[in-house]
């Protein structure tokens, strides 16, 4: 177990040891514990979260402001919006003046080559913990969270197989970030990772290359797939999600296009079927149902989508009262 994480930057889960992401695993599931039981566990008594956010969200904003008040603390939600960052307030004046209000930041900031970039400049001038709530590149709770679901659902997920595959959608591009940090972050815990997508749904060339070596040094397995059937043969869990085409074409219309021309990768009982028997089914919401996912596997028997949200809020918890 790792003690020393006071201070310290969730960004993406490969800037952190396999023991600190042990720890984080190990301290998320005590809590959870904790708070079944009705156990008090005020480790962040007086201390205040910001939550900078350029996009929507559902369960990140609510599972933090829910986390920081069980930890004792306050969480305090910014909607970049409504504030002067778009009358000139600079990343390093917000890491500045909200570090010094704050005891940690958390920032959601998704647009394609600019998120990761601000996120690191605020935290180059920040003097609290800064967390990634998701940027274009990662979604590194949503990846500790996945990976908790499976630990609790499967067990050991060594030798598991993941299949992280693309699937059709229509409500927006949604960023590479999902698909990105569960592949960095399920090789290094020793699973077999299938990667599937269509040629156009390629993610960034570094982030797989990444994998690959996480993969060897873990010992465990990455491999590519273009074919949405043979993603989910005998697949201990099925990841199927919707991304964009964001390395192909900078044009949403060329990208809607390409998109539609793989209506066909929906995740059906059909497709289910050719997955191990007990393979359970991961999103990390919101889905478009009926396009991306049927009801009858979302809301079917092997769905941990539900455990997956309530997740998120362990973790994170964790990762709080670890760094802040
Ligand atoms: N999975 C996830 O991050 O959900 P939100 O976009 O609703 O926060």
């Amino acid at each position: 177990m790792q003690t020393k994480l006071r201070g310290r930057d969730l960004i993406t889960t490969q800037e952190w040891s396999k023991d600190e992401l042990d720890t984080v695993l190990d301290i998320a599931f005590d809590l959870k514990r904790r708070r079944a039981l009705g156990e008090p566990h005020a480790l962040l008594r007086d201390k205040v979260l910001a939550m900078l956010f350029f996009f929507s969200s559902t369960r990140t904003r609510a599972s933090f402001e829910a986390g920081m008040a069980q930890l004792g603390g306050h969480a305090q939600f910014i909607e970049a919006a409504s504030t002067q960052i778009a009358h000139g307030d600079t990343a390093k004046e917000i890491g500045e003046i909200l570090g010094r209000y704050n005891d940690g930041l958390a920032i959601r900031h998704c647009d394609w080559g600019v998120g990761n970039g601000y996120i690191r400049d605020v935290a180059a001038a920040s003097r609290i913990p800064i967390l990634n709530m998701q940027c274009e590149q990662y979604h590194p709770f949503q990846a500790l969270a996945d990976l908790m679901t499976i630990i609790e659902r499967k067990g050991n997920p060594r030798g598991l197989t993941i299949n992280v595959s693309w699937a059709y959608a229509q409500s927006y591009q949604k960023p590479l970030s999902v698909p990105q940090s569960l592949i960095l972050l399920m090789t290094r815990f020793g699973m077999n990772v299938r990667l599937t997508h269509p040629p156009e749904f390629t993610l960034q060339p570094e982030i797989l290359a990444q994998a690959e070596e996480n993969a060897r040094v873990a010992g465990s397995g990455f491999e590519l797939c273009e074919d949405f059937d043979k993603g989910f043969l005998d697949a201990d869990v099925v990841y199927p999600k919707s991304w964009g085409c964001m390395l192909t074409t900078a044009d949403p219309e060329e990208s809607a296009r390409i998109g539609a021309a793989y209506e066909s990768w929906i995740a059906d009982e059909g497709r289910m079927a050719l997955a191990h028997q007990d393979a359970m089914y991961l999103h990390c919401l919101p889905a478009d149902r009926g396009i991306e996912v049927t009801d009858g596997v979302i809301d079917g028997p092997r769905s941990a989508v539900f455990d997956e949200a309530e997740n998120r809020l362990h973790v994170q918890k964790a990762v709080m009262a670890l760094t802040l």
